[in-house]
């Protein structure tokens, strides 16, 4: 039997006059990979950031394992991570500093260890120790995908994650 990662039901959101979420239905079962897809202003990030607690919704459901994301917003958040479209790193941290402060928050037991591997898997080993502020656009973007997996998190939430990524990284 399939288990149920997100549940989303006649979610609504608007912003003054401007209906956004008009009642959105989805479901997303565990395991899989689920792409939401449409037009600049569509409402995307909005229903991202709903579903990741960083906004209120106006009416309908939405749960994130098993979790309701107004009645439970902590327990979401235990569960998942998030990349957002902007990408949210400490420039003035070094890319090691940064993997390792997420490491620590996430309670893993070796946060060095688990920075360097993660450096590692995304080709930024040679900039570990220069500051986040003196990276390109695509190491920024690789850095802040990296520390959205640490901690092997139930759910990822990754907001147009490929923007700014070389095709050779995207493979
Ligand atoms: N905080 C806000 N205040 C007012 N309007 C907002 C706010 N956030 C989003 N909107 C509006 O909601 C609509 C949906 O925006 P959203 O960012 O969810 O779109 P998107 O599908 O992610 O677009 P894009 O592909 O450009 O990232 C847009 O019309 C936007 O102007
Ligand atoms: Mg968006």
């Amino acid at each position: 039997m399939t288990e149920t990662a997100i549940q989303v039901k006649d979610l609504r959101k608007s912003f003054k006059d401007t209906d956004v979420l008009k009642g959105v239905d989805l479901e997303v079962e565990k395991g899989s990979i689920f792409a939401l897809l449409g037009s600049n202003g569509a409402g995307k990030t909005t229903i991202v950031n709903i579903l990741s607690t960083l906004l209120k919704s106006d009416g309908g459901s939405a749960s994130v394992c098993g979790y309701d994301v107004s009645v439970q917003p902590e327990k979401v958040r235990e569960n998942i991570s998030l990349t957002g479209q902007f990408a949210a790193v400490d420039g003035i941290l070094t890319g090691r500093e940064n993997l390792i402060l997420i490491a620590k928050m996430r309670g893993i037991k070796n946060p060095t260890l688990t920075a360097d591997n993660m450096l590692m898997r995304f080709g930024l080993s040679d900039a570990a120790n220069k500051r986040v502020g003196a990276y390109s656009g695509g190491m920024v973007r690789r850095l802040d995908i990296a520390m959205s997996l640490i901690g092997n998190p139930s759910v990822i939430f990754l907001d147009e994650p490929t923007t700014g990524l070389d095709p050779q990284r995207q493979a």
